[in-house]
């Protein structure tokens, strides 16, 4: 057992022949910040501070079931810092996924099966934006009785900036949380 090392949570850990199996796991609950979930979704690569955005977004108010675990400022090797969402028992529909590319246009959603990652997909902010918020002018033609869809061109993606294609208004960040 001399020199050998371990990989615990992506570090070389040295273990020598006196290492206990109580000082190894000791070191795993250290480093191991956030558990691995059994069934469920990994929101991963949330821009650092955004975690929250994306916990409104969802509507998770603490009435839900499962176990929803928030990580906040994680080092990322990619990203700088990260947040990540973990929700327990529950797969996101893709109007939710296309909500998560609004606040979070980096994000990784992970679908786990069985601990597996069966599926891994990068959420796409489209250029433009339908149906999906209303336009935050009063007085814009979206919001009275005629039959249009709210329209909006993505003019910046961090900050979020959002431009209605009937009125020209902007839509930052805090007009869209309004409305989640
Ligand atoms: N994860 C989890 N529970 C599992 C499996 C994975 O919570 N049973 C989480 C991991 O902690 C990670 C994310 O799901 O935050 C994606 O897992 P994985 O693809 O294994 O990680 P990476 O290779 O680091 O992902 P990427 O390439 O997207 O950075
Ligand atoms: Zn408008």
């Amino acid at each position: 057992m001399e020199n050998t090392k371990v990989v615990i949570n992506k570090l070389f850990y040295p273990v020598t022949s006196n290492t206990s199996l109580r000082e190894m796991v000791n070191v795993t609950k250290k480093t191991l910040r956030v558990s691995k979930i059994k069934d469920g979704t990994v929101i991963d690569h949330i821009t650092g501070g955004h975690a929250l955005d994306v916990i409104k977004i969802l509507g998770i108010t603490g009435r839900v079931d499962g176990v929803v675990t928030v990580a906040m400022n994680v080092p990322s090797k990619t990203v700088g810092v990260k947040d990540m969402v973990k929700i327990e028992g529950g797969e996101l529909k893709s109007e939710e996924v296309d909500k998560i590319a609004l606040l979070a246009p980096h994000a990784t959603i992970n679908i786990i099966r069985n601990y597996k990652v069966a599926e891994k997909q990068r959420v796409k902010l489209p250029k433009v934006i339908r149906g999906i918020v209303k336009c935050a002018n009063p007085a814009c033609i979206s919001n009275s009785k005629e039959p249009v869809q709210p329209t909006f061109y993505v003019d910046s993606e961090e900050p979020l900036r959002l431009r209605c294609h009937y009125c020209g208004y902007i839509m930052e960040k805090q007009d869209i949380l309004k409305q989640f």
